[in-house]
């Protein structure tokens, strides 16, 4: 992805392209990696304003860039890349780590808008129990679930602009340590709750989506994989925007409900966009989770290659949650096994072999 930024926001790290400046280039090529501010400051001494960022190829952690050509929108970019000098701040250096985060959360990370308001999820046992990271992983992932449940529950009932911004923050550290603790998220794929409130979908959702994102990019540093995954836990906040009696339909839903609800997309980007939440590389997973590589999704009927591997992630773990749970318009359910078999006979189009596979290959080799 190509970011566009003022010449004095460059680092060292970053892959840059500045061949518009051509005829200022004090260089012999156009495009390269920045090693040294000796380099910056050329750039800067050149006259040269500005230049294109390949945040792929970048090897700098870089968060905050915005794009100059876009600048209404005010969307921050978060590019996290791996590189020696760096290592300690990538998520790389959080696998493996059992005992704890390599940066671990401050002790009052959960001391916010949920320290003072709670319901029946969110007990001071729950909140108690999610710091202390110690605690043997299989009982850890059930707090993990406990907690996220708690955070969603609290948010569906509660959708205003404080909670949500806090819910993202709670999410986002949640995610964290999902990816920092990979022991405990072995345990998580089978954590599951299948009754059919929205909330209990979301962390559903949320919890698989993550698990296959790490199982994507875990390993490629390439990723904010915390930001992604409360991006996944909040798929679905659209849904506060529209009628409580059609999202909590137990039966099937109407043409015309129908209708409404395949507007929860949009409304949820549009939620999390005007709250300034979203960023360059997740606002996707929101917009998009209903959308099919035949173009028979919605809200855009967008196809295939249009359609952001993290939005299709997100599709899968939503199918796959809506096939085994009682949501859904429909009573009955189906046992793992048989809701991997539907997805892999059914869905293979949708979402291609690759992340089928990762995502079948989540229920293997766990606990
Ligand atoms: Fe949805």
């Amino acid at each position: 992805m190509i970011v566009t930024i003022k010449a004095p926001e460059l680092k060292i790290g970053m892959f840059i392209d500045i061949s518009s400046s051509w005829y200022k280039n004090p260089f012999w090529v156009d495009k390269f990696t920045i090693t040294s501010d000796d380099q910056i400051n050329k750039i800067l001494d050149a006259g040269i304003e500005k230049a294109n960022v390949d945040t792929i190829r970048s090897k700098a952690i870089i968060k905050g860039l915005k794009d100059i050509n876009n600048e209404k929108e005010e969307k921050n970019y978060t590019i996290i890349k791996n590189e020696d000098q760096e290592k300690k701040q990538v998520l790389h250096d959080y696998h493996n780590q059992r005992t704890g985060l390599l940066h671990p959360p401050p002790d009052n990370i959960f001391d916010n808008i949920f320290a003072t308001n709670s319901d029946d999820l969110l007990t001071s046992e729950i909140k108690d129990a999610i710091r202390d990271i110690k605690s043997p992983p299989d009982i850890r992932a059930r707090i993990i679930y406990r907690y996220g449940l708690g955070v969603m529950k609290y948010l569906f009932n509660h959708p205003e602009p404080e909670v949500i911004k806090a819910s993202k923050k709670e999410l986002t550290y949640i995610t964290e340590m999902i990816v920092a603790e990979p022991k405990t998220a072995s345990f998580l794929i089978n954590v599951v709750s299948n009754d059919k409130n929205i909330f209990t979908h979301c962390v559903n959702v949320g919890i698989k989506a993550t698990l296959l994102a790490i199982s994507m990019y875990g390993k490629t540093d390439k990723y904010d994989l915390p930001e992604l995954g409360a991006n996944f836990f909040l798929h679905d906040i659209g849904a506060t925007k529209i009628d409580t009696n059609i999202v909590n339909k137990p039966g099937k839903v109407t043409d015309e409900e129908f209708e409404q609800i395949k507007l929860h997309p949009f409304l949820g980007y549009k939620i999390l966009d005007d709250l300034e939440l979203l960023n360059f590389d997740t606002w996707t997973v929101t917009m998009h989770h209903h959308e099919r590589a035949d173009g028979s999704g919605y809200p855009s009927g967008i196809k295939k290659n249009d359609i952001h591997p993290f939005a299709l992630i997100c599709g899968i773990a939503d199918v796959y949650d809506a096939l085994t749970s009682r949501r859904l318009y429909r009573t009955d359910r189906n046992k793992p096994v048989a809701a991997i078999k539907i997805i892999m006979d059914e869905m293979l189009p949708h979402f291609g072999s690759q992340l089928l596979t990762e995502f079948v290959l989540l229920f293997k080799n766990r606990n």
